[in-house]
C-alpha cells in the first residue's frame, strides 16, 4: 500500500466518530498497560508522537471538506488532551509504585545493632597515677595541680634554690625561647609553693603532673610524670614521713615490703632522704632488677626546709611538714617488670593493650 493510500484510509477511518473512538480506546488501553517508565515513553511515541494516528489526523484537517474541519478538530484535540492527561496520570502512578517499592525494599532496620566502636582504656601511666591517688585519698590527702610552664621563681628560687645554686644545673632545664625566667617545670615541687601561698595549714595534698628534663635514654624520657606529696601540720616529724611512705609502698607493691631511708640532699628539705623499698621481684634476696642489693631506689623526700616556709609566710616555729616526690613511670615499670621506659610513649598498641 502506498503511503498516500495508507494516509487516506486512515483519515477515512478516523473521520468517523466510531473510528476516532476506537483509536482513542486503543491508545488509552496502551497507556494503561504501560508498567514502567520505558513502557510509558513507548506509549507516548506510539499514541501521541509525530507518526501516531492522532497526529496524522490532526495534520490532515486543512485538507478536509470545510464542514468537517471544526468537528474533526474539536474531537481530535479533545482526544489528544485526554490522552496526554492519561499519560501524565499513569506516569505519576508508576512513580508512586516505584517509590513504594523502594521504601519497602531499601528500608533500614534501625533496631539492628550498630557497628561496634572500638573501646580504648586508660594508658598504663594514668592507671598507675589513679592507683597512687587512690591510696593517698584513703590517707586523707587531696589532689592539687599546678602549671607545666612555670617561672624560675616557683621551680627554683622559692624552693630554696637561688640563682647560681649548683642544684639548678643538675636539672637539665628546658627554657622557653627568649625568656630566661620561664621554663618547663623540672619537678612537681613548685606546686608545693603555690599551694602554701594560697592556703593556711594544715595541708595534706598530693600533686600529680607532667614534668620535663633534657634527658633521653632507656630510663629517661624528656617528659615524664611525678607525684609530689606535702603534709604540713603541727608536730609533724620524720616518723610520720616514714610511716606514710611505708603504708603507701605496702599498698602499691605488696604487704610484705619494707622500706629504708638513706641520707640525701635536696635544697628544699632538711634533713633530706632517699627512700628504697625491698625488691618485689626477689623479695630482698638480690636479683638483676635490684643489682643484687635487695633494694630499689624509689623516691626523694624530707622535712620541709624552714627557708621554704619563709617564702610562703609560714612560721616554722608553729608548723612543720614533710614532702616527697616520686616518678610515676618508675613505679609502673617496677610493678610490671618493664626495662625500657621509652615504651610508654612509643604508642605501640601491642604494648599499650597489655595493661
Ligand atoms: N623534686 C625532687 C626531684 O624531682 C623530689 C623531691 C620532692 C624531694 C619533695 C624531696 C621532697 O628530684
Amino acid at each position: 500500500m502506498s503511503a498516500m493510500k495508507k494516509y487516506k484510509d486512515l483519515v477515512e477511518e478516523l473521520r468517523s466518530y466510531e473510528g476516532l473512538a476506537s483509536m482513542f480506546a486503543e491508545a488509552a488501553a496502551g497507556i494503561d498497560a504501560a508498567g514502567d517508565s520505558e513502557a510509558i515513553e513507548a506509549a507516548r511515541v506510539a499514541h501521541l508522537g509525530r507518526k501516531s494516528k492522532l497526529s496524522q489526523l490532526l495534520r490532515s484537517i486543512p485538507e478536509l471538506p470545510n464542514e468537517e474541519k471544526p468537528v474533526v478538530g474539536k474531537y481530535g484535540n479533545k482526544a489528544r488532551a485526554a490522552l496526554e492527561q492519561a499519560l501524565a496520570d499513569r506516569k505519576k502512578e508508576i512513580e508512586g509504585v516505584q517509590l513504594e517499592h523502594r521504601l519497602a525494599t531499601e528500608q533500614v532496620d534501625i533496631t539492628l545493632p550498630g557497628e561496634p566502636f572500638p573501646r580504648g582504656h586508660l594508658h598504663i601511666i594514668n592507671q598507675t597515677l589513679w592507683e597512687i591517688e587512690d591510696i593517698f585519698a584513703g590517707l586523707g590527702y587531696r589532689i592539687a595541680e599546678g602549671p607545666e610552664v612555670e617561672s624560675d621563681y616557683y621551680n627554683f628560687t622559692a624552693l630554696n634554690t637561688p640563682e647560681g645554686h649548683p642544684a639548678r644545673s643538675s636539672h637539665d632545664t628546658f627554657f622557653v625561647d627568649g625568656k630566661e625566667d620561664v621554663l618547663l617545670r623540672t619537678h612537681t615541687s613548685p606546686v608545693q609553693i603555690r599551694l602554701m601561698e594560697k592556703e593556711e595549714p594544715p595541708i595534706y595534698a598530693i600533686m600529680p603532673g607532667r614534668v620535663y628534663r633534657r634527658d633521653s635514654d632507656a630510663t629517661h624520657t624528656p617528659m615524664f610524670h611525678q607525684i609530689e606529696g606535702l603534709a604540713i601540720d603541727e608536730h609533724i616529724t620524720m616518723a610520720d614521713l616514714k610511716g606514710t611512705l611505708e603504708t603507701f609502698m605496702r599498698a602499691i607493691f605488696g604487704a610484705d615490703r619494707v622500706i629504708r631511708l638513706r641520707p640525701h640532699f635536696f635544697p628544699f628539705t632538711e634533713p633530706s632522704v632517699e627512700m628504697d623499698v625491698s625488691c618485689m621481684i626477689c623479695g630482698g634476696a638480690g636479683c638483676r632488677s635490684c643489682k643484687n642489693s635487695g633494694w630499689l631506689e624509689i623516691l626523694g623526700a624530707g622535712m620541709v626546709d624552714p627557708n621554704v616556709f619563709g617564702f610562703v609566710d609560714y612560721d616554722p616555729d608553729l608548723v612543720q611538714g614533710f614532702a616527697f616526690g616520686m616518678g610515676v613511670e618508675r613505679i609502673a615499670m617496677l610493678k610490671h617488670g618493664m626495662t625500657d621506659l621509652r615504651m610508654f610513649y612509643d604508642n605501640d598498641l601491642r604494648f599499650i593493650k597489655q595493661f
